[in-house]
């Protein structure tokens, strides 16, 4: 259940980047919720694409809301927070990127994410089926290949809490294959030919 990887969905991501970058105009606290994290791998690659776009100067405004369900076999907390993973977890990384932006750990053949990176990231323990809104200021919410394993109310109820979670014109991005239920028409807009990411209406 929580498989995932760096670099998955990267197109996905870049384009998120790409409309979040007016949020960070003129704007001193950006929140992004990350919801589904699993080990961290789509936060920290969301947080070298963003680092990417903005510099490190603007970084600083940044928030990345890391959240996931608990799991028997991997501390997700411990993981995200530690930012430690893998050589072998490491190889879709683009050579340059993981440069910049890794160096080796203490333990053996494991390399941690750069403390810039560590200190945008909070991850919290968190059940989304509770439908309870965390906060109602994100300018973005990224939920990929989690509502898959929700039935058609179970999404709807989810993705009617993030529009709640969003300030208004806030994006959300989904993967490739999880559609818009209709029943939503009026909650989220899509805005962008290729791809599921939305726009929050009102
Ligand atoms: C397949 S992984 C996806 C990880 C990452 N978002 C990605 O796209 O690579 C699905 C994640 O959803 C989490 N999840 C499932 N049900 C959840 C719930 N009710 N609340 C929060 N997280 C949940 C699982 O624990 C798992 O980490």
């Amino acid at each position: 259940m929580a498989f995932t990887f760096f670099f998955r969905d990267e197109q996905i991501l870049a384009l998120g980047v790409e409309h979040l970058v007016p949020f960070t105009i003129g704007r001193s606290n950006i929140r992004i919720l990350n919801a589904g994290c699993a080990m961290g791998m789509e936060t920290y690659t969301f947080a070298i694409l963003l680092a990417e776009k903005i510099g490190k100067f603007s970084l600083r405004n940044v928030k990345i809301h890391a959240i996931d369900i608990d799991n028997e076999n991997v501390d997700f907390g411990k993981t995200v927070r530690e930012g430690i993973y893998h050589k072998d977890h490491l190889q879709r990384i683009p050579a340059d990127l993981f440069k910049k932006y890794f160096s080796p750990a203490e333990k053996p053949n494991h390399f941690i994410i750069s403390q810039d990176l560590r200190n945008l990231v909070d991850f919290e323990k968190y059940d989304l089926l509770t439908l309870k809104p965390l906060r109602n200021d994100y300018s973005l919410v990224i939920c990929k290949n989690v509502l898959l394993h929700f039935n058609y109310q179970q999404r709807i109820d989810v993705i009617s809490m993030y529009h709640d979670m969003l300030l208004n014109e806030g994006l959300l991005v989904m993967e490739n294959t999880q559609n818009m239920p209709g029943e939503l028409n009026n909650k989220f807009r899509r805005i962008v030919n290729y791809g599921q990411l939305y726009e929050k209406i009102g």
